[in-house]
């Protein structure tokens, strides 16, 4: 568990179901990642059960009443000691800071808990608020090095990704999440 100003990082239970699908139901966020139905948030929430967990994968639900308002983590590729970064929040609740609050705890964890070497993230390249969190909130610098372009399933286009990275060595130097 990971504990912010605001929010509680924990793991995801099956009481989460509800907010869990008024978060992958939302219109808004259907532009960028594929909506869910009600039957499958259900369908995921079994599955989930069967499968190893995520040990760096959080709920982030608000201290003040514990509703989960996104789903912030990490997928750590054992290998390489590369983790890439992954978060939804609920559009409700947008624009209040939550997702720069989420990344920054999950980043420091992965550094300075898990000691991962480098951290990624990617985006649809029109996808304009992760790409200012990413790079102007989290300090990540753009990789120019990877492609990739999807269908997105919104606009029915093809679609290229921005990628974004940080080292640890650059974020210890600038220290900028450490407070
Ligand atoms: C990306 C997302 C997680 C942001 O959550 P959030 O809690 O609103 O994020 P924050 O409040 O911490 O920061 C939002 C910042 O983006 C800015 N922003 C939002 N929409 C923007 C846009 N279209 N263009 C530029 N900046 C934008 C906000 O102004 C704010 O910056 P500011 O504090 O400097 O004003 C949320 O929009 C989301 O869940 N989107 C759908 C899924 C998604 O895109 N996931 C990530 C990529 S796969």
């Amino acid at each position: 568990m990971i504990e912010t100003k605001r929010l509680v990082l924990r793991e995801m239970t099956d009481d989460d179901l509800e907010d869990f699908y008024e978060i992958f139901s939302a219109d808004e966020v259907g532009r960028f990642i594929r909506k869910m139905s009600h039957a499958d948030v259900e369908r995921y929430f079994l599955k989930k059960k069967q499968k190893p967990k995520n040990p760096h994968s959080f709920a982030v639900a608000l201290k003040q009443n514990n509703k989960m308002i996104g789903t912030c983590g990490i997928k750590l590729n054992a290998e390489t000691n590369v983790g890439t970064l992954s978060y939804v929040f609920n559009p409700r609740y947008w624009n209040n800071g939550f997702c720069t609050e989420a990344c920054k705890a999950v980043i420091k964890y992965a550094f300075e808990v898990v000691g991962m070497d480098r951290i990624e993230a990617d985006c649809f390249e029109n996808n304009f608020g992760p790409i200012h969190i990413l790079q102007d909130k989290l300090n990540m610098r753009l990789d120019i090095t990877k492609t990739r372009e999807e269908l997105n399933i919104f606009t029915h286009k093809i679609t290229p990704f921005k990628f974004f990275a940080i080292d640890k060595q650059d974020y210890l130097k600038n220290n900028f999440l450490v407070k």
